[in-house]
């Protein structure tokens, strides 16, 4: 899976080999294979139109409707045998995340500099180079709850509960595939004093779950809404939105649109309007600003940050080029 591959690399790589967090802008008629990443990249007009037409190219649909349906309802089968296989190897600890979203651990001071995250949490916004980090209020009392979805083999927990040194966090993680949620529970680091794994299709329209509506203080969307059918996200943004508590915020990273991981799709690989299958049989959904804004705000929330994240990342061994693009934001329950 070339996409989730270069984003777990390139976000371990961010802490070691930036200069600063953010600011390594590319100079004007700099050389591009200097080094492996440059951030705040744009298009001009001519590669977005190159991107439009690979897009148009690999998007017509020649799947039959069984074998849709098939990806469809064997969804968490397809995940299953991707963890059955990589385990929990694929996926590295997103520890950069507590620099991208600082309130999964608002308590955490900087204290030791060991540890990948290097930025220190203060009560003020960051500003990296170009990149402002909206830093939010939460409506925690006596401890924070805190929910991922489809967390996978634990790689989003672990650094929210290794950072977050609250002694009254609650972590809960939910995901379909049951394999990837026993991976998770057999980890060392899994302490069910602090955190609860359960097997949950968000898809569904109503959830089991071991919290009460009304109770969450975060929701954390990290690559996992690109993961489920387009037409499914609406009400899972809703159920998002009866679990949070009034003023709860929901964080949220994903794929965006013209990500290189769409353009490199081989015909016959499109089950819809940028969604596509790779050949493990799992989905995933290329977002535009606007689409993951219209999502959130037609559902009951305000927005705190949308802004997309462009990255040239760079093999320099092979001289090759990436354009990698996610869309990160935050939003808030309308109190
Ligand atoms: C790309 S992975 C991301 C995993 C994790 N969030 C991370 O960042 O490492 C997408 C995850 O979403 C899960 N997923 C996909 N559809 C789901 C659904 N309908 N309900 C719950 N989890 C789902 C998959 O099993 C997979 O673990």
């Amino acid at each position: 899976m070339f996409l989730n591959m270069a984003e777990t690399s390139s976000s371990d790589n961010r802490e070691r080999e930036r200069p600063q967090f953010g600011t390594r802008n590319l100079p004007v008629d700099g050389n591009i294979f200097e080094h492996n990443a440059w951030d705040n990249v744009t298009w001009d007009e001519e590669q977005e139109r190159l991107a439009q037409q690979k897009v148009n190219e690999n998007s017509v649909v020649t799947i039959s409707s069984e074998e849709l349906l098939k990806y469809e309802t064997e969804a968490n089968k397809y995940w299953d045998k991707f963890y059955g296989i990589h385990y929990n190897k694929f996926f590295k600890d997103r520890h950069w995340l507590l620099i991208e979203f600082p309130e999964l651990a608002s308590n955490t001071v900087k204290q030791d500099t060991e540890k990948p995250m290097r930025a220190a949490l203060t009560e003020q916004d960051r500003i990296f180079g170009d990149k402002h980090i909206k830093i939010l209020d939460l409506p925690c009392k006596d401890g924070c709850r805190i929910f991922e979805i489809g967390c996978g083999v634990g790689n989003t927990v672990f650094p929210i509960l290794m950072y977050n040194t609250d002694p009254k966090l609650f972590v809960y993680c939910c995901d379909f595939s049951a394999k990837a949620i026993d991976i998770l529970q057999q980890s060392p680091a899994y302490n069910v004093n602090r955190c609860k794994a359960f097997v949950l299709d968000i898809t569904q329209e109503t959830w089991t779950t071991p919290f009460e509506p009304e109770s969450l203080d975060i929701v954390v969307l990290i690559f996992v809404l690109s993961a489920i059918h387009p037409d499914k996200m609406q009400t899972v943004v809703q159920q998002i939105h009866k679990y949070l508590k009034p003023r709860g915020i929901v964080l949220f990273r994903d794929y965006g649109r013209y990500d290189q991981a769409q353009l490199r799709f081989k015909k016959g690989k499109c089950l819809g309007k940028n969604f596509y299958v790779r050949g493990d049989g799992t989905r995933v959904y290329f977002f535009l600003q606007e689409e993951v804004r219209k999502l959130f705000i037609s559902n009951g929330f305000i927005e705190e940050q949308n802004f997309v994240d462009r990255r040239l990342q760079v093999n320099r061994g092979k001289q090759l080029k990436m354009y990698r693009i996610w869309v990160q934001a935050k939003y808030r329950k309308v109190s």
